[in-house]
């Protein structure tokens, strides 16, 4: 069998309100994504992954949906997605679409229907309970810690929520939704997309009794339905072709229970990995974590990697630019699918957002200003007044800046995903860690005798190289002067000869 394309693809993820605005309002839309596909063609990247573009109020900026099969106006029209999808095609880039199956908007006809009375024929499509007191101890997320429930009128039944109010909870117990869920993804498989990204997918099971919460065991959340719930979700996607994707938002912070996801075979393709993008700046927890991760998918499954994406701050932010510089290299050059959240390949940190503009419910607004195109008012973004303010180093590190700049992110990155592309052995090669000196996490990535081996050094002072290094070729590095030694905060890769070439007999 072939090596399906998404384990060696990069994806990058677009941010739909803050890529580009095409028609002034302030806020991205399609056709400004459509019109800056070719700079994620030319960074090197294989598929788009689109934070959702549907019909919403946005009270959690999309992630509230009112129509699952309509584009808000906002972002444009149906048509608009076509384009969209055609045009990324023709540039060879994959499109995969955001699935928020967990909850939709309290203003979603379906909830409008269920909350209007006991008797109401959807009023299964939610979690609703009656009584006094609110029906158990889920948590919702987002700021303080309050109940997932909220009581209703006129019924003054409860209702589940696992985020905002206006997000309620779908029932995932009842069929009719499991089914109409599964129409939804036909409706955008039909129209040519290329997979899903499964907003929080741990979540669509959850214990029927509605038990407490318990420590160590969790009733709202990875629930044993949720695995055939998942399966029959790619059944959906393998009645197109077997090229369609799925990817799971699966937050959970235990990689034992994550690799449940993506090793049976027939649930999600990939799933994003929290506790290694939570990790602080530790060559030893980041190789912990990744070799762990590795025994757990060794006999099948496939990892993917990122370290940032909407919801949290950006990798320069956390780390420093030097240092997002070497987790740029580790990303993408271990054994998986790397996501990229745009605004990475330019080494972005967080905008700054003073506190009267800061417009989201979880204060996520910093790492979702407009990406930065070119100097200037509105950089590149907008020509009219930007939803949040726009990136303050814009004269720095905007795109037009970067190009050519063999120093800037933008040029390392695409370096790396050339580099990647034109080396088996970092797209499907095995993964073997190497013994190095404290504070480097060091590989080897293997594929048909081709070796490679990455050294990333954790720590701001030289470090030796491993011995593997000796008299190897450079394929790339961080910087551009070399010692001997790894610079403070150098990654660097090398090529090694082939393990199949047997020493010349003396
Ligand atoms: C995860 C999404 O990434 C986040 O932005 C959203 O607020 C929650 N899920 C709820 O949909």
């Amino acid at each position: 069998m072939s090596v399906p394309w998404w384990r060696s693809a990069v994806v990058y993820q677009i941010y739909p309100r803050s890529f580009a605005d095409a028609d002034a309002d302030g806020v991205g839309d399609l056709r400004g994504i459509t019109g800056r596909l070719e700079h994620v063609r030319d960074l090197g990247a294989d598929a788009v992954w689109l934070s959702p573009i549907y019909r919403s109020p946005m009270a959690d900026f999309g992630y509230d949906i009112a129509d699952y099969t309509d584009v808000d106006p906002m972002f444009g029209s149906l048509a608009d997605a076509d384009a969209l999808i055609a045009r990324a095609h023709e540039l060879g880039l994959r499109v995969l679409l955001d699935f928020v199956p967990n909850h939709t908007s309290d203003l979603h006809p379906w909830f409008v229907e269920s909350r209007a009375s006991p008797d109401a024929a959807k009023r299964n499509w939610y979690v609703w309970r009656d009584g006094e007191g609110v029906p158990n101890n889920w948590l919702s997320t987002f700021g303080e810690q309050r109940p997932a429930w909220t009581r209703d009128h006129p019924t003054g039944e409860w209702y589940l929520h696992s985020f905002l109010p206006q997000q309620p909870d779908l029932n995932w117990d009842e069929p009719a939704v499991e089914a109409a869920m599964h129409d939804v993804l036909r409706f955008w498989l039909r129209r040519g997309v290329d997979g899903v990204r499964i907003d929080v997918a741990q979540k669509i099971g959850k214990d029927p009794a509605l038990g407490d919460n318990e420590p160590g065991r969790r009733h709202d959340e990875d629930w044993p339905s949720v695995h055939p719930r998942l399966a029959a979700i790619r059944r959906v996607l393998e009645e197109f072709d077997d090229d369609r994707v799925a990817v799971g938002e699966v937050y959970l912070l235990d990689q034992r229970a994550l690799a449940r996801y993506v090793t049976s075979g027939d649930e999600l393709h990939l799933a994003h990995n929290f506790y290694f993008l939570r990790l602080p700046w530790s060559a030893e927890r980041f190789r912990a974590a990744v070799d762990e991760f590795e025994l757990l998918t060794h006999a099948g499954g496939w990892p993917a990697w990122c370290l940032n994406n909407h919801d949290h701050p950006r990798t320069a932010t956390r780390y420093g630019h030097a240092r997002a510089r070497v987790a740029a290299v580790m990303v993408l050059t271990l054994r998986g699918t790397p996501f990229i959240f745009q605004g990475e390949e330019l080494g972005l940190t967080d905008g700054a957002v003073p506190a009267e503009a800061i417009v989201d419910v979880d204060r996520r607004d910093p790492e979702r200003v407009p990406i930065p195109w070119e100097p200037g008012p509105g950089t590149g973004f907008t020509t009219g007044r930007p939803w949040l303010p726009t990136h303050p180093d814009a004269d720095r590190l905007a795109a037009t800046v970067q190009d050519g700049n063999p120093a800037s992110a933008l040029e390392l990155y695409r370096a790396l995903l050339a580099l990647r592309r034109a080396t088996p052995a970092l797209q499907h090669g095995s993964y073997r860690p190497v013994h190095a000196a404290p504070d480097l996490f060091a590989y080897v990535r293997e594929h048909e005798g081709e070796r490679v081996l990455v050294a990333l050094n954790f720590a701001p002072f030289p470090r030796p190289l491993p011995a593997e290094a000796e008299g190897a070729r450079v394929l790339l590095s961080t910087h551009a002067e070399r010692t001997g030694e790894l610079a403070g905060d150098e990654a660097r890769v090398f090529e090694l000869g082939r393990a199949d070439q047997a020493p010349v007999a003396e």
